[in-house]
Order: C-alpha cells, then structure tokens, then sequence
C-alpha cells in the first residue's frame, strides 16, 4: 500500500541525543553503505512531541524515561536513500539493545554508539509504511506547524 518494497526507498533515520555528537561520523556510515542524504534537521524534540513519535510504545513501562530521554539533547533526522534503503539502514543500526548489538554486530552504529536497550544511539522505520509517516513528521508541511497548535486541529 505505501512506497514498494525493494528498489529504491527512502527511509527515516534520526541520531538520538546521546550520538549527536557523533553525527558526522553517523552520516559518513550511512554514504559508505550507499545511503545518500536527501534531508537533514537537527532539532530538540518536545516531550509531547516525542510522545506523537513513539505513541506505539505510549503503554510500556520504559515510556517515560524514553520521553526524558529523547527530550534531553538535540537530535538528527536524517531521510536516507539508496537500494533497499528501509532495511537497509536497521541492519546497519544493529539489533535495539546495544549491549546485544556489541554481542552479535559489532560493526552496527547501535554497537559502535549506544549504550543500553535505551540509549541506542539511532532510530529507523521498520517499514516503508512507517517510513512514510515519519518522514512527514519531520519534513512534512504539518511538522513546521507547532505541536500544541497541531494537536488542537487535529481535534477540529
Ligand atoms: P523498538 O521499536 O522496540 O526498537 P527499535 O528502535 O529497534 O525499532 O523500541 C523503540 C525504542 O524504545 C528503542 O529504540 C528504545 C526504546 N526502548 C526502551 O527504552 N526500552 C525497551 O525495553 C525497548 C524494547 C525499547
Ligand atoms: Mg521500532
């Protein structure tokens, strides 16, 4: 239903707040993969809005502290494109715990950046659908709406 599988794909990837220091040696990973850079933004996310993000997740006992978390430094979203871009870049990131990641991919951003199965260092869609979504979240004429006047249209 969304963008096909295989094939040229976009895909969202966003450096979390503890490796944005390490963003350009991130970005330089992802080109060495044939990942290109179509756009990146760095910003500081609001809790509400990393609540929108993440609201999959909203009943999970790790919810609030990944709010805290994601809220507590700038992060880049990045919307990478290249062959098979999707799961292109989650085998790059590694497996999500990255003490995990440093057990079975010791190559993979999560095991080279992140520390726990928290501060992981990156984030990317697991989907083209998911891709989708949340390239318009962060590049989407919606995202250059602020987020308390989003969530009252939303309700009109
Ligand atoms: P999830 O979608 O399961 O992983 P991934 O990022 O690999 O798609 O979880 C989203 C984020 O939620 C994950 O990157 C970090 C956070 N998280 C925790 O803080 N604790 C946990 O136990 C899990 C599973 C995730
Ligand atoms: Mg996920």
């Amino acid at each position: 239903p969304c963008a096909r599988s295989g094939g040229r794909q976009r895909t969202l990837a966003m450096i979390k707040p503890d490796a944005a220091a390490s963003e350009e040696e991130i970005v330089a990973l992802a080109h060495r993969h044939g990942l290109r850079v179509v756009a990146r933004r760095r910003l500081n996310l609001s809790p509400a809005e990393v609540r929108l993000f993440y609201r999959e997740h909203r009943a999970r006992p790790f919810f609030p502290s990944l709010v805290s978390f994601m809220t507590s430094g700038p992060v880049v979203a990045l919307v990478l494109e290249g062959e098979d871009a999707v799961p292109a870049w989650r085998e790059l990131m590694g497996p999500t715990n990255s003490q995990t990641a440093r057990a079975v991919a010791r190559a993979s951003i999560r095991a080279q950046y992140g520390t726990d199965g928290q501060r992981n260092a990156v984030h990317g869609s697991d989907s083209p659908c998911s891709a989708q979504r949340e390239v318009s979240f962060f590049f989407g004429a919606r995202s250059l709406v602020p987020i308390q006047l989003r969530l009252i249209f939303d309700r009109m």
